[in-house]
């Protein structure tokens, strides 16, 4: 806190009551709807978590059918949308093209929906364009990555989970159910993580009664960042720059005396590790394993044990995450996109419950500019120039 008692980036503040997800970083330990993140990633598929954080409930089959059939009808990539991806520079960044993406969906679903007055929507309307949102970021993501490399679009397959169809839609073939399984661990890490950067975004954009297009295209902007989504693409950057184990402990004298941030360790919240890096770690193992790429586990474990070592700070969800996807193989671009697609179960699940209890989010803030002047010459209601002197005057 500063002497004016500003605690700058909010650090410690709480600034609204959420049900969807509770950290407690003295016990490590992430709950969404009660229950821990790691017994949700060990049972169940990430089509359930997301009702769960929408519904406060966990589905029962016929539940959970019904989510699936939705989300199984909407996977298809729209041609208007389809076109304007097309339209951006293929060294555009995939986050810049989903965030277009979701943009061009917005102003399709909410054509001629009335006045600004009616954006926010109804309960009923944004669970289903939340639906509508995770179903259709597969096909987004995986069309971005697949045109990047110079392949077609691949079209969705309805005897296949949303875990295992987005591998599909990606690589155009079946995934090993082992690979199905550490992604769909993966989605359901990311999904939610109580008042983070871009889901805080998202509620200050609905508290202004916006839309949730709207607001999630604020959210994506958020998690663009390094210090936010971003450092899971970074981590790979950095393993790639420093290629093998036997080269961590130099790699990290020149990184520490330059003053570099590691991307992928530390939290805002958590300082004594992140409560989901177990969880993710244990899944990139199991593709290590599969993959038959030790190397990368004793790179991860070097770097991890030099740096804890050194300044005891500890790696956060997206130092797993980001070799878990490059095994997979995902380009390191899409990692952040990735992200997106789980987050905006969260991200959704807050735009409902801000409006459920809105109030604008509208905070303060101290002036340190100079003190008042006024502008030379200036006599109040003595000389104002009329409108047609003033127009003279500027043209
Ligand atoms: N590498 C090197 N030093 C780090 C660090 C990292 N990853 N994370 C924190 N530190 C250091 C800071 O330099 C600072 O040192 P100082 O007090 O000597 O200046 C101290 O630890 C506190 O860091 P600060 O950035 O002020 O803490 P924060 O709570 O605001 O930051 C993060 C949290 C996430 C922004 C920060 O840890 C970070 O930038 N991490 C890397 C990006 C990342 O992985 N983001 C994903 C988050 S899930």
């Amino acid at each position: 806190m500063t002497d004016s008692g500003i605690r700058k980036g909010l650090a410690g503040v709480v600034v609204d009551s959420t049900a969807i997800s509770k950290v407690s970083p003295e016990t490590n330990s992430l709950l969404y709807r009660g229950y821990p993140v790691q017994e949700l990633a060990a049972t169940q598929s990430f089509e359930a978590v997301a009702y769960l954080l929408w519904h406060g409930e966990l589905p029962d089959a016929a539940q959970l059918a019904g989510l699936r059939a939705m989300e199984r009808a909407h996977r298809v990539l729209a041609s208007e949308v389809r076109a304007v991806i097309d339209l951006l520079p293929l060294d555009a960044h995939p986050m810049d093209e989903v965030r277009t993406a979701v943009s061009v969906i917005g102003a399709s679903d909410l054509s001629g929906s009335g006045s600004v007055l009616d954006a926010a929507g109804s309960p009923e309307e944004n669970l289903a364009r939340s639906i509508r949102l995770f179903a259709v970021l597969p096909a987004i993501v995986a069309y971005g990555q697949r045109r990047r490399r110079g392949q077609e679009l691949v079209a969705p397959r309805d005897d296949l989970g949303y875990a295992a169809n987005f591998l599909w839609m990606t690589f155009g073939e079946l995934a090993d159910p082992v690979v199905v399984d550490a992604f769909n661990r993966s989605m359901i890490l990311y999904a939610e993580h109580s008042f983070n950067a871009s889901t805080f975004t998202a509620r200050v954009i609905t508290s202004t009664l916006s839309d949730l297009y709207s607001a999630v295209v604020g959210a994506i902007g958020a998690l663009k960042g390094p210090l936010h989504g971003g450092a899971n693409e970074a981590v790979l950057h950095i393993f790639d720059e420093i290629g093998s184990a036997d080269r961590v402990e130099g790699w990290l004298d020149d990184a520490l005396a330059n003053k570099r941030k590691i991307m992928g360790f530390g939290h805002r919240v958590y300082k004594r590790g992140d409560s989901r890096v177990p969880t993710m770690k244990a899944a990139l193992d199991t593709l290590v394993a599969h993959y038959d790429r030790p190397e990368v586990a004793e790179l991860y474990s070097a770097l991890e044990d030099g740096f804890v070592a050194r300044k005891g700070i500890y790696p956060n969800l997206d130092y797993p995450s980001g070799p878990a996807y490059n095994l997979i193989g995902f380009d390191t671009v899409t990692f952040t996109p990735l992200f997106i697609a789980s987050r905006v179960t969260g991200w959704t699940a807050h735009v409902m419950e801000q409006l459920g209890a809105n109030s604008l989010i509208r905070p303060l803030s101290a002036y340190d500019g100079v003190p008042e002047r006024h502008v030379a010459g200036y006599v109040a209601g003595a000389d104002e120039l009329s409108t047609a002197d003033r127009a003279e005057e500027q043209a």
